[in-house]
């Protein structure tokens, strides 16, 4: 039988989705983690040099040596005071034998430096910066803690973990020197059977380790060669890991470190492995795990209901991060009590500087403005994108893709992507057509443009090794592929066969592959970059060998967390180039980084059509959010297996409600779009996502806020409830906005849920649905039938949105805007709208529309905060609901402002519910006006 007929048949049979474990490293199998993780106290002692202390003239930097008073290695310590409560602590070897690796694809934009002022004391040197933040350097042990107005926070080094292995040079090594006939016999046993498997699934690839070899792996711990499963990693520079702990006092929440498949609040990491950061293609990923996954963003959040930190470890290399609960014992006293919480973290990475970044918050809101400012907001992605995506593995051929774009019309279902993956090429060379199939790439592109639709193709990074495909041959004479250590063209195993693999390292690789973007038929088009960790069947847990070679002689060790990012950033810059900058690009990704909001949208990768996975869905994005990749969503109906009826309605319920909403499916699952099931579900999955489309003004304002202020649209309840601490540990309900609490059904069967409602009791949550009305600081069992979404607008806020549905949301963008409003126990509510072409960069330039609403003492008034100067807006108001107004009112005037235009306003109110709904009030979006309620 061939692999053609038995994957699917595995795929289809198998009960539940395992990971092979067996694949990837475990703490155990990576050497530097074992090393770092078990301490050696007397080893690690370090003390501050006090005589090496150094201010610059601008007193914003100081540094100082710190030395290990064991072995007597030297480190440079930096640190820098930021304004905006930010904080920058490095540490690097004083002397490196060999430069280590500094990430700064990550660093957006520093802060503007605070300068500091230094008061000596008895054993530490105090560190004073504005706004009542001052630092303690203590000099033996070596330790520093950061104090927020006399209160400690965080302190580094208290229990002396931190520990940088001096780089040594390896007896006998010389960079790049010939390949060996050893090392090629090596790599091809390491390879496993290729030629014999389909290259339409992933084949099972990675060889097997004898059991005397992994005896032999586990009992060596020599400082050179390290190998996993008959990969050697020949670790040229030798062991160089750095580690350090960090301790939040008074905490006992953590959260962030995206991305792994487990709960929202982070769990501590005692008794199982510690989260690992690695960026890895994990087939059949298994959730509740600290296992590693597609992406990595070393960032994580301390909260509780007085302040919030955050902290970033700027590290591209593999990273691990312990984390433990735990309560201050003997230095209670200093809190004044040994119930006090703290949480003990520790970072460590296999090469690379010590380099983290303190945020000092202290609302989780500042957390995120100040993290996003250092690393970058995300960027405002064009309106339709937020729109329903449809996508399978594969749309067979032009006319399929027909049929599908033409159901959505027979079937009144809106959307505005339709996706083709891997199968559209002419066997996996990406940028080429599979011309039988899709003869007239232009004409269907434009077929769908025509109605208002779109297309999108994904563009891995690996390319097929093919003399006679232009892109291989060309990048090969530009010399612009990953080299092996012996300075080979590296290939490895992908889609296509044996491939080459970019070096998105050296900028003339990026620019060549950016005008790959311009050729015809791909120009227009949006983009999808996958398999981009990157993922190599025949690689060290499905990945590249940390001893490849980049650009000036990097090892991929130091960067192999940035691969994504940079083919991500190459694909935005292409977007932009062929559309002279005046287009907004839209690339989805599936590995990423700190900074690529900057870049893309996210989604979780391969899950599986299992309730289970619906559920992991919200702590993923919520955590991806926290950490700024706010746009992000995961497969609706489960990327593997087959998805039961119910479970699909429910997951489209819950994917319309959260930021990136594309089905997609695995190529041997049963087809399945909407129209495909019984009528009652059809509808079911219809409403669902016209619900969207009725959201998306709401939505394309909260987009724009967080390209402003780095807020996630999707946000943990205790974003607005800092005080809430019920919350903590809640990731099955969350917030968009302000102004929306979202619970969605994420478990089979499920008739009524049990609903918690944040904020104390002066908070009201207004069901959308039913219109009944919740306490804050309440539970409530909201009945579930299977048409029910659990809702809720909270009580003071204003949403926009739109309620003539249309088949995509390009052709709702004029469209006039309907007010939710939600009225609080004071009769006030604001909220605000924000309009622009939905697609130019113009909004760069200010050619936008920002209007904040306001309603308050029985009058709405609306107040334009940024009027745009080019754009004209036909964007008008139709009507208005206002749900807990109190009384009738005897009449409703219009005032605009400008013109002393006055309009009596037609109304009909339902006294039973207290909803007031005004009709028509006609006026353009771009003006400021009054609406007065008289009683
Ligand atoms: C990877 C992606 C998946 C895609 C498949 C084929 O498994 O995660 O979404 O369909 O590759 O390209």
């Amino acid at each position: 039988m061939t692999w053609t007929v038995i994957l699917p048949l595995l795929l289809l049979l198998t009960p539940a989705f395992t990971v092979d474990k067996g694949n990837f490293k475990t703490c155990k199998d990576a050497r530097f983690c074992r090393r770092q993780r078990e301490p050696r106290i007397d080893y690690y002692i370090h003390e501050l040099l006090v005589d090496t202390v150094k201010l610059d003239s601008s007193k914003t930097a100081l540094t100082a040596t710190v030395k290990n008073i064991k072995s007597n290695d030297e480190l440079l310590l930096e640190i820098h005071g930021f304004e905006d409560r930010t904080f920058r602590i490095r540490l690097n070897e004083l002397r490196p034998l060999r430069k280590r690796y500094e990430v700064d694809i990550s660093i957006d934009k520093l802060p503007k430096a605070a300068p500091m002022d230094l008061q000596q004391q008895s054993g530490q040197l105090q560190l004073n910066f504005p706004n009542k933040l001052h630092l303690n350097l203590i000099y033996n042990p070596f330790r520093v803690d950061i104090y927020d107005d006399g209160t400690l926070l965080t302190s580094l080094n208290s229990q002396s973990l931190l520990l940088i292995e001096p780089m040594r040079t390896k007896p006998g090594f010389v960079p790049n020197s010939d390949k060996s006939a050893a090392d090629d016999q090596q790599t091809e046993d390491a390879a496993g059977d290729w030629e014999s498997q389909t290259d339409e699934h992933r084949p099972e690839i990675v060889a097997n380790d004898t059991d005397e070899q992994q005896e032999a792996e586990a009992k060596n711990d020599e400082p050179w060669e390290e190998t996993f499963k008959g990969h050697v990693d020949s670790k040229p520079y030798g062991p160089n890991s750095i580690g350090l702990d960090v301790t939040f006092f008074g905490f006992e929440n953590v959260y962030g470190l995206p991305e792994h498949a487990d709960s929202f609040r982070l769990r501590s990491t005692k008794d199982t492995d510690p989260y690992r950061l690695y960026n890895l293609d994990v087939f059949e990923y298994e959730l509740n795990s600290p296992m590693a996954l597609y992406g990595a963003i070393p960032f994580m959040i301390a909260h509780n209901e007085r302040s919030t930190i955050g902290m970033y470890w700027n590290n591209a290399a593999e990273t691990w991060v312990d984390v433990d609960y735990g309560f201050i014992s003997s230095a209670g006293t200093l809190f004044g009590g040994s119930s006090t919480p703290k949480t003990d973290t520790h970072w460590f990475s296999e090469t690379g500087i010590i380099d983290v970044f303190f945020f000092l918050g202290p609302k989780p809101a500042d957390v995120s403005r100040q993290f996003t400012g250092l690393v970058g907001r995300p960027y405002l992605p064009p309106f339709v994108t937020l729109g329903y995506h449809q996508c399978r593995w594969n749309y067979n051929d032009e006319k399929d893709v027909a049929t599908v774009h033409e159901n959505f019309d027979r079937y009144d279902i809106p959307v505005d992507f339709i996706w083709l993956d891997i199968e559209y090429t002419d066997g996996k060379r990406y940028f080429t057509w599979d011309t039988p199939k899709f003869p007239h790439p232009v004409e269907m592109i434009n077929n769908l443009t025509a109605k208002g639709r779109n297309l999108i193709v994904i563009s891995d990074p690996h390319i097929k090794k093919d003399d006679n495909y232009f892109i291989f041959k060309e990048m090969l004479d530009r010399g612009l592929y990953v080299k092996t250590k012996d300075g080979k063209d590296y290939e490895g195993w992908c889609w296509p066969g044996a491939s080459y693999y970019p070096d998105f390292l050296n900028p003339a690789t990026c620019e060549y592959y950016a005008n790959l973007y311009s050729r015809e038929s791909f120009d227009k088009i949006w983009t999808w970059n996958d398999m981009n960790e990157p993922s190599v069947f025949n690689g060290p847990e499905i990945t590249m060998l940390k001893d490849i070679q980049h650009i000036g002689g990097l090892e991929h060790r130091e960067v192999h967390n940035l691969y994504g990012i940079l083919h991500t950033k190459a694909t935005y810059e292409g977007h932009l180039k062929r559309a002279d900058n005046k287009v907004r690009p839209f690339i989805l990704t599936r590995s990423f980084f700190t900074g690529s909001q900057r870049y893309t949208a996210v989604w979780t990768g391969d899950n599986a059509a299992e309730w289970g996975h619906l559920k992991a869905s919200n702590p993923m994005i919520l955590s991806l959010g926290i950490a700024g990749m706010t746009f992000a969503g995961a497969d609706v109906g489960g990327f593997f297996k087959n998805p039961e009826t119910q479970l699909l309605v429910r997951w489209y319920q819950a994917g319309a409600f959260q930021p990136f909403f594309r089905a997609h499916a695995h190529i041997d699952t049963r087809r399945r779009e909407p129209w495909l099931f019984d009528e009652q579900s059809m509808l079911l999955i219809r409403d669902s996502i016209r619900a969207r489309y009725t959201f998306l003004p709401f939505w394309y304002t909260l987009f724009f806020e967080a390209s402003q202020t780095g807020l996630p649209m999707m946000r943990p309840l205790w974003y607005e409830f800092p005080e809430d601490q019920n919350t903590f540990a809640m990731d099955d309900e969350y917030l968009l906005g302000d102004a929306l609490l979202v619970k969605p059904v994420t478990d089979e069967n499920t008739k009524t849920l049990n609903v918690y409602f944040p904020g104390t009791s002066a908070e009201t949550w207004h069901d959308i649905t039913t219109l009944a009305i919740h306490k804050g600081g309440s539970k409530s069992q909201i009945d579930t039938p299977m048409n029910k979404i659990p809702v809720f607008q909270r009580g003071g806020t204003i949403m926009p949105r739109r309620f003539r549905v249309r088949r995509s949301a390009i052709l709702s963008i004029e469209d006039p805007i309907t007010l939710s409003i939600a009225l609080n126990d004071t009769g006030d509510a604001q909220g605000s709208l924000y309009l622009d072409d939905g697609i130019s960069r113009e909004h760069l330039d200010g050619n936008y529309f920002s209007i904040k609403l306001h309603l308050k003492n029985n009058i709405l008034s609306s107040r334009v905060v940024h009027s745009a100067s080019a754009y004209k807006t036909k964007v008008w108001l139709e009507r208005i609901y206002l749900a807990g107004f109190k009384f009738k009112p005897s009449s409703i005037e219009l005032n605009e402002l400008f013109s002393g235009q006055k309009k009596v306003l037609e109304f009909f109110y339902d006294d039973k519910h207290h909803v007031l709904t005004i009709r028509k009030p006609g006026v353009n979006m771009s003006k400021e006006w009054r609406m007065i309620f008289r009683a």
